[in-house]
């Protein structure tokens, strides 16, 4: 079974957002899955504060934030006072990253690391005993609905080593093209978090989507 099932609100219906937080309120799932996304670093905008501060008025559930943003350290404080539970930057946008670790710590949240699929997993080393949870990546980020990467498997067992012996309390988090096919793949080879934006919202009966994944 996997652990924590985070639904991402990319894939929502942004004009009935109150009725989908209500459904992953009402869901087996864990979190909620925050992608911010700033035109640079990515190729797409998503949201920033203002949806922040729905979901942190009306979600029920730890919000984790997935900065896919440059500069992530100048917006640290403000993500956290919205409500962020869990804080994510990308190793790729931060010249600093262990200094954006503690930072998020100080400001009294639990801090995340996003590696892309073309970033080597073993640039890792150094950060993963100050890291909560590493974000591995199974699509390019940037757009919800994208095909799983099938060199994730390969990727992840090799960051499942490196977790298991430099800091088995981290969490690993898959993100992108996550469904009902590699879920339980997924969760045998060592991810404990497992994002769904398509898989869930685009399904006949999202509660029922969140359960199969979660029963992977
Ligand atoms: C991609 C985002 C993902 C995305 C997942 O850049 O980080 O969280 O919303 O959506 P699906 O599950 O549709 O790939
Ligand atoms: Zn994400």
């Amino acid at each position: 079974m996997a652990r924590f099932i985070a639904p991402s609100v990319l894939s929502a219906d942004f004009a009935r957002l109150g009725t989908d937080i209500e459904m992953i309120n009402q869901s087996e799932a864990d979190w909620f899955h925050v992608d911010i996304m700033d035109g640079r670093f990515v190729p797409n905008i998503s949201f920033g504060f203002p949806v922040m501060e729905a979901l942190k008025k009306h979600a029920t559930k730890l919000l984790d934030v997935h900065l896919m943003i440059e500069e992530p350290l100048k917006y640290v404080d403000e993500f956290v006072e919205k409500g962020a539970g869990m804080l994510t930057v990308h190793w790729e946008a931060d010249r600093h990253i262990h200094r954006t670790i503690q930072a998020i710590h100080k400001a009294g949240a639990k801090a995340g690391v996003a590696i892309n699929p073309g970033t080597p997993v073993h640039i890792l080393k150094d950060i993963i005993k100050d890291a909560d949870m590493i974000l591995l990546m199974s699509v390019n980020p940037g757009f919800g609905g994208q095909s799983f990467i099938e060199n994730t498997y390969a990727r992840l067992e090799e960051l499942n080593a490196l977790r298991n012996a430099q800091n088995p309390q981290c969490w690993i988090e898959i993100d992108g093209g996550v469904n009902d096919k590699n879920a339980p793949e997924l969760v045998r080879l060592g991810a404990d978090a497992l994002v769904a934006g398509n898989y869930v919202f685009k399904a006949e009966d999202p509660q029922e989507a969140i359960k199969r994944i979660k029963a992977a």
